[in-house]
C-alpha cells in the first residue's frame, strides 16, 4: 500500500500512515518523498509527536523503518529522532540517500527560494540541485550513519516477494509535484505515488493499492495559487486555521476541490481515499469510529467525494489522535 497527499501537503498523511501501522502490522514502512521539508504531527494517547524524517509508523513497535534512495537525509535531524522514538534498532537508511549539508540550509533560507516559492528553509531544494549536478555526498559517505545504512530496494522486494505488509508512505502532496504541481511554487521532486515508488526501488507492477489522503478542506503553505482562498478572517471564522510542522506558518485555506481531488485521484492512480478532519467541518461527529453515526450532512459530503472521485473512501480521521477514525474497509 503506497499513502501519498492528494492536495498540498499537510492532508494528515502521518495520522493515516501510524493508523495503517498499528493496524495492519506492516513488516516495513518505507518513507519516500522530498526530505526534512516535511513534517507530519501524530498524536496517540495524549502524546503529541513530531516527525521529519523517519515514516510516521514508528508507533508500531514491531515495523521496521527504512528510507528509501530518492530522500536527501539531514543526519543531525534523523540521528535525533532515532534517539528520541528509541528506534536505533529498527531505523534504516539507504547506502544513497543523499545528504544535507549546512551550505543547503543556507542557500534555502533567503533569497528567491525563500521568498518567491516560500520554501521550507530545510535545505531539501539546494540537495536536490546538488544531486542533479551530481555533487552531493551520499550516506554511505558519512559515518554518523554507518550503523544504519541498508540496501532499501532489495528489503523492499524482498519482504514483498515473502507476502509480507509494506506501507510506503509518500510526503508532501500532489500538487506540489515539480512535475504535476502549480510550478514553480511546488517542492523539489516529483511526489506523486509513481515518484515514490520510484523513490524507494518499488516498480510499478508491485503495487497493490494507493491510498490517497485529502483533507476535508484544502489547506496550502508558503505562497502558489489556491483556488477559492479564504481571508484569514474567513479561516478562522470556520475553525479552519492551522500552523505548519515544520515552519510555524499559518495554513492558507479553502474549501475541498473537488476539481483538484479529481485530477489528483487520476495522477496517482488511487485505488482508495482516505478523508481526514471530517470533524472540523462536521463538529458533531468527533472521535466517531463508525460510519453508520455519522450526521447526515458528514454522511452527504462522504457520499459526495465517492459519487465525484468513484473511488471508495476507506478511512476518515474525526480527530487528532490517531484512534480517531473510522475504518470500511472491513465493514459497511
Ligand atoms: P506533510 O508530510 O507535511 O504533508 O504532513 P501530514 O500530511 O502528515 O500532515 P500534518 O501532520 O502536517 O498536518 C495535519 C494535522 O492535522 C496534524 O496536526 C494532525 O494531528 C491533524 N489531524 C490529522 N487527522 C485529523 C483529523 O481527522 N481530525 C483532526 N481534528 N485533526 C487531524
Ligand atoms: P521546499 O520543498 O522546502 O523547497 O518548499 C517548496 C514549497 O513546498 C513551499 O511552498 C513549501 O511550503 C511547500 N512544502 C514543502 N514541503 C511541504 C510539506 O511537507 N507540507 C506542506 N508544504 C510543503
Ligand atoms: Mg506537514
Amino acid at each position: 500500500m503506497v499513502v501519498v497527499g492528494g492536495f498540498f501537503g499537510d492532508e494528515g498523511k502521518g495520522k493515516i500512515i501510524s493508523y495503517l501501522a498499528i493496524k495492519d502490522n506492516p513488516i516495513l514502512a518505507v518513507r519516500g518523498g522530498a526530505g526534512p521539508n516535511a513534517g507530519h504531527t501524530i498524536e496517540y494517547n495524549d502524546k503529541k509527536y513530531k516527525v521529519r524524517m523517519l515514516p510516521s509508523a514508528f508507533l508500531n513497535k514491531e515495523t521496521r523503518l527504512l528510507i528509501g534512495p530518492g530522500v536527501v537525509v539531514n543526519p543531525e535531524v534523523l540521528l535525533k529522532e532515532i534517539e528520541e522514538f528509541g528506534v536505533s534498532d529498527r531505523a534504516f537508511v539507504d547506502f544513497q540517500c543523499g545528504i544535507i549539508e549546512e551550505s543547503h540550509k543556507k542557500a534555502d533560507s533567503y533569497g528567491r527560494l525563500k521568498e518567491s516559492i516560500g520554501s521550507t528553509g530545510s535545505g531539501t531544494g539546494p540537495a536536490n540541485a546538488d544531486r542533479a549536478m551530481r555533487t552531493l555526498k551520499l550516506a554511505k559517505d558519512i559515518d554518523s550513519l554507518a550503523l544504519y545504512l541498508e540496501d532499501v530496494p532489495n528489503a523492499v522486494n524482498f519482504a514483498l516477494q515473502q507476502n509480507e505488509k509494506v506501507v510506503v508512505e509518500g510526503t508532501q502532496g500532489t500538487f506540489l509535484s515539480l512535475w504535476h504541481g502549480t510550478y514553480p511554487f511546488v517542492t523539489s521532486k516529483d511526489v506523486t505515488a509513481s515518484g515514490i515508488c520510484s523513490d524507494i526501488g518499488l516498480g510499478p507492477k508491485n503495487v497493490n493499492e494507493v491510498m490517497i489522503v485529502f483533507k476535508a478542506y484544502v489547506t496550502r503553505v508558503g505562497t502558489g495559487p489556491l483556488k477559492n482562498e479564504l481571508s484569514p478572517e474567513q479561516t478562522v471564522a470556520k475553525g479552519w486555521q492551522e500552523v505548519g510542522t515544520v515552519t510555524g506558518r499559518t495554513r492558507r485555506a479553502a474549501e475541498f476541490d473537488f476539481d483538484l481531488a479529481r485530477r489528483a485521484v487520476m495522477l496517482n492512480s488511487a485505488t482508495q481515499i482516505a478523508i481526514t478532519k471530517l470533524d472540523i467541518i462536521f463538529p458533531e461527529c468527533a472521535h466517531m469510529d463508525s460510519f453508520k453515526d455519522l450526521s447526515s450532512p458528514a454522511k452527504h459530503f462522504i457520499k459526495s467525494i465517492e459519487d465525484n472521485l468513484k473511488v471508495q473512501v476507506t478511512l476518515i480521521g474525526t480527530g487528532p489522535d490517531v484512534n480517531d477514525i473510522i475504518d470500511r474497509r472491513e465493514s459497511d
